[in-house]
This record gives structure tokens, C-alpha cells and sequence, in this order.
């Protein structure tokens, strides 16, 4: 095995030989979005200069929930099938109770492609954090998505220039047939593990002979087979000696690496803001200039997913178990809108709705007074941009999922580091918003309402009270207690590993229970209601109550109930950001002018 040392200088030495290191470039920017070394695979994210394992990419990135959005016997068409991950996994599973949640992390997330060969990045999941918003004090609570500073991290060196690579899952892969001979992750161990055997056995040889011996071998050998594992083996004996000395992804590192020259030449710099609280109050978050950013400056580029019809995709269903026809599981009926509607682009007079994907995009805030950006349409050709489209109307356009049409966020000043970037979301925007503020209420039942994740940082190291306690002391309607439990040899116990991660919600329970020790250690014995379990290991399939003892206090916590999140407040405000008239094709306006105003106040 290489140790830390060895591969430094391995990776450096390959690094020359190269030549993908320059030094003449002044590097203004570390990360670029532009097309991938992958052929076919549209765009990329590159690093522009070099990251090790535990460094981040970018500035974070929102994750926005879509949530009960099929009600339940219709799947609605959906451009984001190929870019979501499960919201389960994204710490969004009891914002509601069915199991139709997916997440769109629209930032750079969107952008990066796999190649199971060098897999280098891994997604950390967002922080939950409603923008310092309250429901009593801000007439935007629910606006925003709470899911934030989703970041991405390094998981294997990345020379400068390099391509950023992420696992999209095995099954990804599998279940699309153009890739049926293509190595899938655990191909590539395997075809490390021949080659070393390989270069065991002629380790005494010379050079020639292992040279002409590897090219039989993979003729013979590739004759009669055609396995994943085989196609992860290098072609060339000088390949193979790459990858015996290193690793085989070093092999497919080069083609995998772009210069700097043309990064700076062809791409699109993407890490030009970061996400930062808003100078607006009520805003909740904002985006910052990571750098001086002179006028005319493209600050950022963003493909849009289109939605042909966005009246289909915007409502959120309600869907929830029925108390009263257990044959009908689940029931459902509208709850709002989805707050994907206010991440993306439309026009009063079309029903095409455009949700973008660029680095830091969704947290460009409004205001007419401040704007310092505008979107204009990229370059024909460039950046998946195809001009053609601003000639479709939105009924041709249910034949693609994937983004055709692509926006340039352009500074309209010089903007110094630092400063916070604004739009101007338009007169249709603004006239909502002040009609929402007027109608807005405080509601006095809201005063003193907190969320789960308030009620843990409050109670951090407060006693959790029993379910006794709890007859004439209630935790309030919208938290419910939670532990996290283990089926360890059989036997239900507390888990050992705590790190509640965002994709952890333990089981729901109650406190039977409460001892302090002598050190002031809480110690609990709770209740379980285990969900639905099918594993191997397990006798066990639930759901039942069981009782556990010794449960350590940091193995209980408060959850939301579902729907109770602020995206569910009645009346939230919803509304698309405005794309300004002069970018709108008349062949995109398929709703009459009159309906104007009924577009503003309906969706
Ligand atoms: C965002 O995440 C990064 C990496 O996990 C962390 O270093 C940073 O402090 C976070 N920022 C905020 C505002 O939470
Ligand atoms: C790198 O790209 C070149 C040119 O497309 C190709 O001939 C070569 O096989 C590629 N190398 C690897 C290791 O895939
Ligand atoms: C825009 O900014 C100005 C100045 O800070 C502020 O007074 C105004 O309320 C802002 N408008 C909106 C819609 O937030």
C-alpha cells in the first residue's frame, strides 16, 4: 500500500508528466462549470486548483424539498428524475407523511457527473436553517427552504484542473441499458486486484516481457469475455503500470482533467458567491460577491430544468393517513403550493415556469433598488443553451427532460467582495409581495411557537420528561420525541453511534423512565414504536412496541410533526421570480394577457 508521503509525490510526478499544471495562469477563480470530460454527458464542474480528501467545494448550496407532489394515482411529469436525491436522505422525511418527497440541491450538486473509475466528491447534507425567520415576527416565513449550506466534499485528490466526480449509485447505471458493459463501483477493486496479481507473478521479468505478456493476456482474455470487470483493466501495459503503481483511476486521470488555459477559456467560473444572512431583514438568507466582481462580469451561469405547465407541478398535495377507512391507506387533498415555485423563473403570460441550477443562484434575493445583477440568455451553443427553444412552445418542450435552455447572471455594476447580490424579480414580483405583507397576520397562537430543531439546541441537557410528565405538562403539538435504537444481536438497545446525521430519525417513543446518576448522567428507559423493519440480520419485523432500557439522554430528540414545518402555513407566499419581458418569446405565451392577475394571486 502507498502511504500519504508516496502518493504526494506520485501524484505531483504524474501530475508533470502531464503537464496539466501551469503556473502562468493567474487563477481568479477555483471552480469552474463547463463541458465534461465525459463525452455526452453535457457539463462538468472542474477545480482549478488542487483538493485533498476533507476539503470543500464551493460555498454550500440550498437543498429545496418537493414534497407530495403525485397525487397519489397520477405521477406528474418531472424534469428533475435524473438530478434528486431522496429526501429522506436530505433530512427532509417527517416534513409530511407519505413517502413522496424527493430533494433538489440545485447548486453545483446538479452540475457534477460520475465516473466510477475516479470518483472524488461526496455530498454532505444540508444544515437545517430557516434563515433566523419566525412565523410571529415574518410575513416570509415558509418562503424559503429551510435546507441549506449542503456542501460538497473531497473524497480523493483532485489535481488542478481535474473534473469533479460523484456517485450516482450502482443502480443508476444498471437500470440503463447504453451502459451495460460499463464498470460499476466495486468493478474497479476487482480489476486492481488482477493487476496486482499480474505484476506478482512477473515481478522478476523484464520490461518487454510483462509489456507483451499483459497485451496477450487482454486479447486472450477479452476474446472470450466481455465482463465490467474486465473493461475496468487498463488497454495499455503502460496504463497497467499506472495503475499498479497508483491506482487505476490514475490511469483515467488525465483524460478526466482539463487546462487551465481552456477552463478560463470555455467555462464559466462558479464560485463567485456564497450564501451569507441577508442585509434585508426578513430575507432570511442571502448571496455575497466571494470577489471583486467588475461590470458585465457573468457572476455565474445557470442551466434551467423546464416545466412546460407549471399549474401541474406546483401544487402540494396533502397526503395522510386515514383514520376513518383503513382499506384506503392514505388520503390526500391540496395543502399549498411547492416553495420550488419562488427558486424558479416564469412570466405571467406563460405557463412555462424555468428552475435553475448554478452555484449560489437560489439565494439571490430580491430588490428593484439594489439590484446589482440581471439574466440574460448564454451563448447559442454554449452551456447547454440551444437557442431553437426560444422558439418552441411549451407543449414541445414534454419530449426532453434535460436543460436546453441556460441563463448568465451579469453584475450591472462593479461589485466589491463582500457585497450582497440582488435581482430585480420584477413588477408582478414586487406587487405580490406588497399584497402579501398587507394581508399578512400576526397570529397570536404563533408567539411562542418553535420548531424541532430550536427545541433541541433550547433543551439540549434538559431532563426529557416521562410520559406522565407529559399528561400535565405537554410538549407542544408540533414536536414529538424520537430515539435512536438498534437491533444489536437480536436485542433491541440504545445505539452506540449518536452523530443523529440528517438522514437519522431513530424511532418514535416515550419516556417510561428518568434516573440521574450520581454524575448527573441522565439515564432513560423509553418505549418504541418501531416502523416496518426487513433486514436479514433480524428476526424482528414491527412495527411494535418494545421497551429499552439505559438509553442515554443525547439518544432522545424532538422532531417536527409533519406538516407542521413552516412550509405548511396557510397563506405562505408563493411566487415565481419574473423573467423580464425582453427575454420572453412570444411563442412561450400561451395564457391570455387578462389572466395577469388571476396568475398572481392563484399561483
Ligand atoms: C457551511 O458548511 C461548511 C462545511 O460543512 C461549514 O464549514 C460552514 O461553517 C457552514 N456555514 C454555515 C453558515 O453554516
Ligand atoms: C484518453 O483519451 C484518448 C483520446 O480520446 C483515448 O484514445 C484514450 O484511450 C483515453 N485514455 C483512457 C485511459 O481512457
Ligand atoms: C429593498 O431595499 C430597500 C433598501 O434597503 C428596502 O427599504 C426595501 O424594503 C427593499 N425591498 C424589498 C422588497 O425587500
Amino acid at each position: 500500500m502507498l502511504t500519504r508521503t508516496k502518493w504526494t509525490m506520485t501524484a505531483i510526478q504524474l501530475l508533470s508528466i502531464f503537464s496539466i499544471v501551469s503556473v502562468a495562469v493567474a487563477i481568479e477563480c477555483d471552480l469552474y462549470m463547463a463541458e465534461s470530460t465525459i463525452p455526452n454527458a453535457g457539463l462538468g464542474i472542474f477545480s482549478a486548483i488542487e483538493r485533498n480528501p476533507g476539503d470543500n467545494v464551493g460555498h454550500g448550496d440550498i437543498c429545496i424539498p418537493i414534497l407530495d407532489l403525485n397525487n397519489y394515482h397520477k405521477k406528474v411529469w418531472n424534469p428533475f428524475n435524473d438530478y434528486v436525491w431522496a429526501g429522506e436522505v436530505m433530512g427532509m422525511k417527517l416534513e409530511i407523511e407519505s413517502a413522496d418527497k424527493e430533494a433538489l440541491c440545485p447548486g453545483l450538486d446538479c452540475a457534477i457527473n460520475c465516473n466510477l473509475a475516479l470518483i472524488n466528491v461526496a455530498k454532505a447534507n444540508p444544515i437545517y436553517d430557516d434563515g433566523h425567520l419566525h412565523r410571529y415576527l415574518h410575513p416570509g416565513a415558509g418562503a424559503i427552504t429551510p435546507y441549506h449550506n449542503g456542501t460538497t466534499v473531497v473524497t480523493r485528490t483532485i489535481p488542478a484542473g481535474g473534473e469533479l466526480f460523484k456517485f450516482y449509485g450502482d443502480a443508476w447505471f444498471n437500470t440503463r441499458p447504453v451502459f451495460n458493459s460499463l464498470p460499476l463501483s466495486h468493478d474497479y477493486p476487482w480489476a486492481q486486484h488482477l493487476l496486482n496479481s499480474f505484476f506478482a507473478r512477473v515481478q522478476h521479468k523484464d520490461k518487454a516481457f510483462k509489456s507483451s505478456a499483459y497485451d496477450e493476456l487482454m486479447v486472450s482474455i477479452r476474446s472470450i469475455w466481455n465482463s465490467r470487470t474486465l473493461n475496468a483493466l487498463p488497454t495499455t501495459f503502460d496504463e497497467a503500470t499506472v495503475a499498479f503503481e497508483h491506482d487505476i483511476g490514475m490511469v483515467y486521470q488525465p483524460n478526466a482533467t482539463r487546462s487551465l488555459q481552456w477552463l478560463e477559456k470555455h467555462g464559466k467560473c462558479v464560485d463567485h458567491v456564497s450564501p451569507g444572512q441577508s442585509t434585508i431583514e426578513g430575507a432570511g438568507h442571502g448571496a455575497f460577491a466571494t470577489r471583486d466582481l467588475p461590470k458585465g462580469t457573468v457572476i455565474t451561469g445557470s442551466p434551467l430544468h423546464h416545466i412546460p405547465i407549471k399549474e401541474n407541478f406546483m401544487p402540494m398535495f396533502r397526503a395522510f393517513h386515514n383514520q376513518d377507512d383503513v382499506d384506503e391507506k392514505l388520503k390526500s387533498e391540496v395543502a399549498g403550493q411547492q416553495v420550488l415555485l419562488n427558486y424558479c423563473l416564469g412570466h405571467p403570460e406563460s405557463t412555462l415556469l424555468l428552475c435553475p441550477y448554478g452555484a449560489g443562484v437560489g439565494y439571490i434575493n430580491h430588490n428593484q433598488t439594489l439590484a446589482n445583477v440581471k439574466v440574460i440568455w448564454a451563448k447559442n451553443g454554449q452551456f447547454s443553451h440551444d437557442a431553437t427553444w426560444l422558439k418552441k412552445g411549451p407543449d414541445e418542450m414534454f419530449t426532453t427532460q434535460s436543460a436546453r435552455l441556460a441563463l448568465d447572471y451579469v453584475a450591472t455594476r462593479d461589485i466589491a467582495s463582500g457585497e450582497e447580490l440582488f435581482l430585480d424579480y420584477g413588477d408582478a414580483w414586487e406587487e405580490a409581495w406588497n399584497s402579501h405583507i398587507e394581508k399578512w397576520k400576526q397570529d397570536s397562537l404563533a408567539e411562542n411557537y418553535l420548531g424541532a430543531r430550536n427545541w433541541n439546541e433550547v433543551m439540549a441537557s434538559s431532563p426529557i420528561r416521562t410520559f406522565k410528565e407529559v399528561w400535565y405538562d405537554p410538549y407542544p403539538q408540533n414536536v414529538h420525541l424520537r430515539c435512536h435504537v438498534d437491533i444489536i444481536e437480536d436485542e433491541w438497545e440504545p445505539s452506540s453511534k449518536l452523530d443523529w446525521d440528517a438522514g437519522e430519525y431513530g424511532f418514535e417513543c416515550e419516556v417510561t423512565e428518568r434516573r440521574i446518576e450520581a454524575d448527573g448522567n441522565q439515564i432513560y428507559s423509553v418505549r418504541v414504536l418501531t416502523e416496518e423493519i426487513d433486514r436479514w440480520d433480524t428476526e424482528f419485523e414491527g412495527p411494535e412496541l418494545l421497551d429499552v432500557d439505559n438509553v442515554p439522554r443525547d439518544a432522545i430528540r424532538f422532531f417536527d410533526v409533519p406538516f407542521s414545518s413552516d412550509l405548511f402555513m396557510e397563506g405562505t407566499f408563493r411566487h415565481f421570480i419574473g423573467l423580464p419581458d425582453h427575454l420572453v418569446p412570444n411563442e412561450w405565451k400561451n395564457l391570455p394577457k387578462e389572466a395577469k392577475n388571476r396568475q398572481n394571486t392563484e399561483l
